[in-house]
């Protein structure tokens, strides 16, 4: 691989030892993929800064980094910790496990990491068309690609940081325009209408496409323009289910007409087998049960659809949980909408998200969600029984009259 004077300099150690462990390994992966050189990154955004997935082993690798005070070079975020900053006592989150967690994220933090905590980066700073990043989690990775028009790999999480302390990545795998060509067709014919504007069915979509084309690169024809929040959840499903790091969604994908007449192989996905994996009828909730909404972290709208369904109600039938950002939470808190819900019993949590944090194994009965990324990792991670739900009726799924 070619190297400039200066990433030779960083390369052979005269920069110190932990910028050349970080630049070897970029240089490894990307002559594995082919890389002729390494580009410019304009955003790092690193996953797996969980305590609770990590480990010792994780803590240990961001604290050599930390005593060996290298910084982060170009706007770095942070994916979501396996704790509420504020609210890990109420979590019932234990002191030793807070302390290491609040540990890493101080290091972190010193090293020039924003305080983002959310897996919705592109809320703090949109990517741009075609701009290089080099994102690890796998949902934002979606969008990134799919929504925005920007070229980011599925980066693991430690790569992505080393990225973001060389401001670098290699030239290859979807930074080059001739891998980002879609591989299937998917047809969605009566689903559609659906499709657009659910995001559970979103998710189902999502979900079976990642179980049935791995790492592909599907195309999906659309009459319509899905919401930003159908895109969101149809991205983390697939990214979840299956490895898929870039869709071609049309009149949402920047680049979609580049391949419109592209001759490929065609998939369809008929409502049998959404109705396999989604919940059509009103499930029955009780108080040890739990209406989930955050995965990826919440957006504004989420929140106040939400909030338009149950702000009348005079009691919850069932435990409500909403995971979130930090910007998102303020933005509600100024609207009014975040007290109110506190004072019906929804329970907010930010920086996390019941599937990287130990305060949600096994907590409920089951969970319901519009999440396929939640149903895919929920009772894996957590050993909690999850299902996906078309989410119509809200008020008459959570509301005590
Ligand atoms: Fe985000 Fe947690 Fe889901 S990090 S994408 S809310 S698994």
């Amino acid at each position: 691989m070619y190297l400039t004077k200066e990433e030779e300099k960083i390369y052979d150690g005269e920069r110190g030892e932990a910028l050349q462990k970080a630049i070897r390994a970029i240089v490894k992966v990307g002559e594995a993929l082919g890389a002729d050189r390494l580009i410019p990154i304009q955003h790092a955004h690193v996953s797996g800064i969980s305590y609770y997935n990590i480990g010792e082993a994780g803590y240990k690798f961001v604290k050599y980094l930390y005593t060996s005070s290298v910084k982060t070079v170009v706007y770095s975020t942070l994916n979501p910790l396996g704790m509420d900053l504020d609210k890990w006592e109420e979590l019932g989150i234990n002191k030793d496990f807070a302390s290491k967690q609040t540990e890493l994220v101080n290091m972190l933090l010193g090293m020039g990491f924003e305080k983002s905590f959310t897996c919705t980066p592109y809320l703090l700073r949109q990517p741009k068309f075609r701009e290089h990043l080099a994102w690890s989690e796998s949902s934002a990775v979606g969008m990134a690609n799919t929504y925005y028009g920007a070229y980011t790999n599925r980066e693991a999480g430690p790569l992505a940081l080393f990225s973001s302390l060389i401001g670098k990545t290699y030239n290859g795998g979807l930074h080059l325009i001739e891998n980002r060509k879609p591989t299937v067709r998917v047809l969605l014919k009566e689903i559609e209408k659906d499709f657009v504007i659910n995001e559970g069915v979103a998710s189902a979509v999502g979900y079976i496409i990642g179980e049935k084309i791995g790492d592909g690169i599907p195309l999906i024809p659309l009459r319509l323009k899905p919401t930003f929040d159908v895109v969101k959840a149809y991205t983390a499903a697939a990214g979840a289910a299956g490895s898929i790091a870039l869709s071609y969604l049309e009149n949402v994908s920047p680049e979609y007409s580049l391949y419109t007449n592209e001759n490929l192989e065609k998939i369809e996905i008929d409502i049998k087998e959404i109705k396999d994996i989604l919940v059509d009828a009103l499930p029955i909730l009780n108080e040890n049960d739990a209406y989930f909404i955050g995965c990826p972290h919440a957006s504004v709208e989420e929140i106040i659809n939400l909030y338009n369904n149950i702000h009348d109600c005079k009691k919850l039938k069932t435990n409500v949980v909403v995971s979130t950002s930090r910007m998102v939470y303020e933005a509600i808190e100024k609207m009014g909408i975040k007290e109110k819900l506190l004072n019906l019993g929804v329970v907010i949590i930010r920086d996390t998200c019941p599937i990287v944090s130990p305060a949600f194994q096994k907590r409920f009965e089951k969970v319901i969600t519009s999440s396929g990324k939640a149903l895919f990792y929920l009772p894996k991670q957590q050993s909690q029984p999850t299902i996906l739900l078309k989410n119509i009726n809200l008020r008459d799924i959570l509301c005590r009259e």
